[in-house]
């Protein structure tokens, strides 16, 4: 090729939608192997993604051995022994239960299915990005409501929002990245005052880490009114196989799933997710463990992180949360916290949110990782200078 002169391209500027032009980017985080050779550390705790440190059930390693013949096959499209099993635990008709390459595809399958440019969608402030970047994707405005200085669902707040036209409400419940969940008359409340003919989509997430009395039953709850509805749950959380990518959707209706297969690319979910979800869904009893782990965990790192702050006096302010994660203030900028805590080898998430730009989200590890962080960060705040 020495000597051509390649041709001129088009300008980017042309080509792109403007929607897309403008988007702002995900911020998934690195690796712990990318942290290693870029940081050179010897030791790295990753707790940026919230994944489930006690790893997949020991049946899901049987299940995928069991799946590598059929690598050669494209997998099933419709996920039908998935969606079966789902009927079977959730009550919801095989015919409203979606699959798709993590939650985060059925997200998008939602905004291309519903949203125009214009459309309004309303969400929660801090929120999970990707539910503000599908629908700025599709040309729709997001409206985010902030949660309450208490760090909860500003019940008020949604009202108003709710109370002009939206095509979109979407939030998550345990939310990520606050923690805080919509108790059952809060939950009812919200979705009365939607507008009548708003999609909405509660993504629970997290629902496994806030088994408790005041968690509603979502789909009880959107079953008794008449809303198109879908619920998202996913399989990379507490059930430990991010890395595999595979969640679900339990829609209020077929067509709703229907029109949504039409977005949807047609061999979405591997064939080894699919086995590796069927194995993990059956195993309830290593699911328990491994939440009761965390959640056990949550509570001893909240209570440490309480007693640093209150011997050293750093400013620190935890969100009370119901996931397997903290949401904490910093009172110093997010970015160079999470820095100066990689230079310790501990990855965190950075809040990047405008509004929320001092807050650090952290995964409740095991004890050990908590630990790590813990020291990480009682040494960073020590060293900080302003
Ligand atoms: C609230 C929420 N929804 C959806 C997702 C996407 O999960 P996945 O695509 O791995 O199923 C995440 C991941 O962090 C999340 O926090």
């Amino acid at each position: 090729m020495s000597g051509t002169q390649l041709p001129d391209r088009i300008s980017g500027l042309d080509l792109y939608r403007p929607e897309v032009r403008s988007l702002p980017a995900y911020n998934a985080g690195i690796s712990e192997s990318m942290a290693r050779t870029r940081y050179g550390l010897a030791r790295v705790t990753k707790l940026a993604s919230n994944e489930n440190p006690f790893g997949a059930s020991p049946a899901v390693i049987e299940a995928l051995k069991g799946s590598l013949g059929q690598i050669y096959r494209y997998p099933d499209p419709t996920c039908a022994a998935l969606r079966d099993h789902v009927q079977r635990l959730t009550g919801v008709a095989a015919g409203r239960v979606l699959f798709g390459n993590g939650s985060e595809d059925i997200i998008e399958m939602l905004c291309k299915a519903v949203l125009s440019p214009g459309d309004r969608v309303v969400t929660l402030a801090p929120t999970f990005g990707l539910h503000e970047i599908f629908p700025l994707m599709m040309g729709a405005v997001v409206d985010k409501v902030p949660v309450t200085a208490d760090f909860e669902y500003d019940l008020p707040a949604w009202r108003i929002a709710l109370s002009r036209p939206a095509k979109l409400v979407m939030f998550s419940t345990p939310s990520n990245p606050v923690g805080c969940i919509l108790q059952a008359g809060q939950f009812r409340e919200l979705v009365e005052a939607a507008p009548p003919d708003a999609l909405l989509v509660v993504d629970e997430a997290y629902h496994e880490y806030a088994a408790r009395p005041d968690y509603p039953d979502s789909l009880e709850l959107l079953s008794a009114q008449s809303r198109p509805w879908m619920v998202l749950r996913t399989l990379s959380k507490a059930y430990g196989l991010a890395g595999l990518r595979i969640g679900y959707g339990l829609g209020s209706d077929a067509e709703l799933v229907s029109v949504l297969g039409k977005v949807r690319t047609p061999f979405n979910v591997n064939c080894a997710a699919q086995a590796a979800a069927l194995a993990a869904l059956s195993d309830t009893e290593y699911l328990q463990a491994a939440v009761c782990a965390t959640s056990r965990e949550r509570s001893v790192l909240m209570e440490r992180l309480k007693a640093l702050e209150i011997s050293r006096g750093f400013g620190l302010r935890m969100a009370p949360s119901h996931g397997n994660f903290l949401f904490i203030d910093t009172a110093r900028s997010s970015r160079a916290v999470a820095e100066a805590l990689m230079r310790h080898g501990v990855i965190v998430k950075p809040w990047l949110e405008t509004g929320f730009d001092t807050f650090i989200r952290v995964t409740v590890g095991r004890p050990e990782d908590n630990e790590h962080f813990q020291d990480a960060l009682e040494r960073v705040l020590t060293a900080w200078k302003f």
